[in-house]
């Protein structure tokens, strides 16, 4: 294997639209920036997000960045910071417009404004009934971002290594030195000497077995900066996105139900006018998810099974084609249903990590409860918390967040490198690195154990023991099955021992991070004795603001993790009690 030097001022990791958003403003600041992808960039995972972009524009009824804020800390389970939420939501209108200047093909009203539907959580006046906020491209709007932002890197002659995947954070005396990464087309290594890194691989969902997550959504970033040291903020808030595709998981939007389609049980009654007597399927998805589970606990799953049914077939023809063709192909292609005509099966689906690297509201990772820095390390999108999603995120706030974060990272990444020095590498910067590929590589070959038996096995250990309803015992259980599939792992071997193109090895190394952040999920939930969002705890079913309402911080110290707690920044809206 051959180890390759380069130097740039700026080294951004992921081409999701976190990402690009970062290179082009870094850019356009006058930085010297590189962009390390593990994919071809628009493959990345920002090209998934179908229903939208939220921003109170009111193009077709009144709203307010009020009443976006308001959802948006409701939605949170008044975890989410509110000055990060005020500034996300107050900057929707003009992301949108710049997005749309950028050449994004938002779809249009017939007096040519952005078209805009309802959401889950959205409302009007605080709650009062469903709005019509998220900005689309058909459910292809995630896409339409990706393309965009890729363009304008293109434009702006930023530097892309594609196909390239992240090792190791390059991190000493709290100072951000650079990163390696493996060149999965020859198996070399490449050490990035930067004076900053801004992180942006997006989630983990892949701890999970029924993910909306595609498979390159293995946290390498979280856990490169997690082994050094960096705490992660609130990893036990996962969000079940209500409507994955059963029996795939893939993700069916919740543009679907903005659009007019209903959740059916078994007896096709629509049962989350049980739940949400005001805004019914347009509830947030936690509460959604959830009330699937109840449906299916109590046997009115359809023919007895784990799913519910999405009814879209009073939309017709013309409006799926028009608004949901994407989800139409999928149905049809995958499971051989037809929207038109057939409710689509769905399943609650594991899809957004709320928790992360914490950020400041400009991208930069802070360690701790005084928002101490690290030098020249930054985090943007579904990697980073910053937080402006708390306990449970909102639909269409997430394209949102990884626009707004990501330009006011690029454009802080800019100035910092510009004020800042190339602080002198480690003496042997790929050493952990090389470790790492060599364990696999030169194994005994006795194979021990096998990558992919043991992925599978944290899989369904998270997904049984970690899911929608939580309790004491199984987390226990949860996490003495990860320590043993830790210890199994170091016994862990490849086939392939080649250099090209060696996804095997990729899979291993991806699996580490797996385990490493499947562990701190498994804690976070454990230790937080209430329920809140996403993470309800059977045993603790109410939210207890006294004692909980503080984000956690998980940190490795001499392999153990350890919590400390950081405050909620509350500014508008006082905590109330969460109804719709
Ligand atoms: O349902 C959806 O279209 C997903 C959107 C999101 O996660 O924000």
């Amino acid at each position: 294997m051959e180890i390759h030097h380069h130097q740039y001022e700026a080294v951004i990791v992921g081409a999701g639209g976190a990402g690009l958003s970062a290179a082009v403003y870094a850019a356009r600041g006058g930085a010297n920036v590189a962009v390390i992808s593990k994919l071809y960039p628009p493959r990345s995972h920002t090209g998934a997000a179908q229903g939208g972009i939220n921003a109170a524009l009111g193009n077709l009824e009144e709203d307010h960045w009020e009443w976006h804020m308001f959802d948006t800390v409701k939605g949170s389970d008044y975890l989410g910071d509110q000055e990060a939420i005020e500034l996300m939501v107050r900057k929707a209108p003009e992301i949108v417009y710049q997005l749309e200047h950028l050449g994004l093909p938002f779809d249009r009203t017939p007096e040519g404004k952005i078209m805009q539907r309802p959401f889950g959580g959205h409302t009007r006046n605080y709650g009062e009934a469903p709005v019509k906020r998220s900005c689309h491209a058909a459910d292809r709007t995630g896409h339409m971002i990706l393309q965009t932002l890729y363009q304008n890197c293109i434009k702006e002659g930023i530097t892309f290594f594609d196909e390239f995947h992240v090792l190791d954070l390059l991190l000493e005396d709290g100072v951000c030195r650079g990163a390696v990464a493996y060149e999965i087309a020859t198996g070399d290594l490449h050490v990035f000497h930067s004076k900053a890194v801004l992180f942006a691989t997006g989630g983990c969902g892949r701890i999970f077995s029924f993910t909306s997550n595609a498979h390159a959504l293995t946290g390498d970033g979280l856990a490169s900066v997690y082994r050094r040291g960096v705490p992660l903020e609130d990893m036990e808030f996962f969000q079940f996105h209500p409507t994955g595709l059963y029996p795939l998981g893939i993700l069916i939007t919740e543009a679907v139900r903005g659009e007019g389609g209903v959740l059916r049980n078994d007896q096709g009654e629509r049962f989350m006018e049980r739940y949400a007597p005001t805004i019914k399927d347009l509830a947030p998805r936690d509460l959604v998810s959830r009330a699937i589970y109840l449906e299916v606990r109590e046997g009115r799953g359809i023919g007895g099974k784990d799913y519910v049914h999405l009814d879209a077939t009073q939309l017709g023809q013309a409006i799926i084609k028009a608004k949901l063709p994407e989800i139409a192909d999928f149905c049809r292609t995958y499971v051989g249903v037809d929207p038109v005509k057939q409710p689509i099966p769905v399943k609650p689906t594991v899809h957004y990590a709320m928790g992360g690297i914490p950020t400041d509201i400009d991208a930069q990772v802070i360690v701790d409860d005084q928002g101490t820095p690290v030098a020249g390390l930054y985090a943007a999108g579904e990697c980073a918390c910053v937080s402006v999603h708390g306990a449970n995120r909102l639909g269409c706030n997430s394209l949102l967040d990884i626009v707004v974060f990501g330009q006011r990272g690029g454009v802080r990444l800019a100035e910092y490198v510009k004020g800042a020095d190339f602080a002198p590498l480690p003496p042997e910067p790929e050493a952990w690195s090389v470790s790492q590929i060599e364990r696999f590589l030169k194994g005994p070959g006795d194979h021990q154990e096998k990558i992919g038996a043991l992925r599978a096995e944290m899989q369904e250990l998270m997904m049984r023991d970690v899911g929608v309803f939580r309790t004491e015992e199984p987390l226990r259980q949860a996490l003495a099955g990860l320590k043993a599939l830790k210890a199994r792992y170091q016994e862990a071997e490849i086939d392939d021992r080649g250099h090209r193109f060696n996804t095997d090895l990729l899979e291993a190394i991806e699996l580490g991070n797996l385990l490493e952040l499947a562990e701190v999920a498994a804690a976070g939930a454990l230790n937080r004795q209430e329920s809140r969002g996403a993470h309800y705890r059977e045993d603790f079913p109410q939210r207890d603001d006294a004692n909980w309402l503080k984000h956690t911080l998980a940190c490795k110290v001499a392999g153990q993790i350890e919590f400390s707690y950081k405050p909620v920044s509350i500014t508008k809206f006082q905590p109330k009690e969460r109804k719709y």
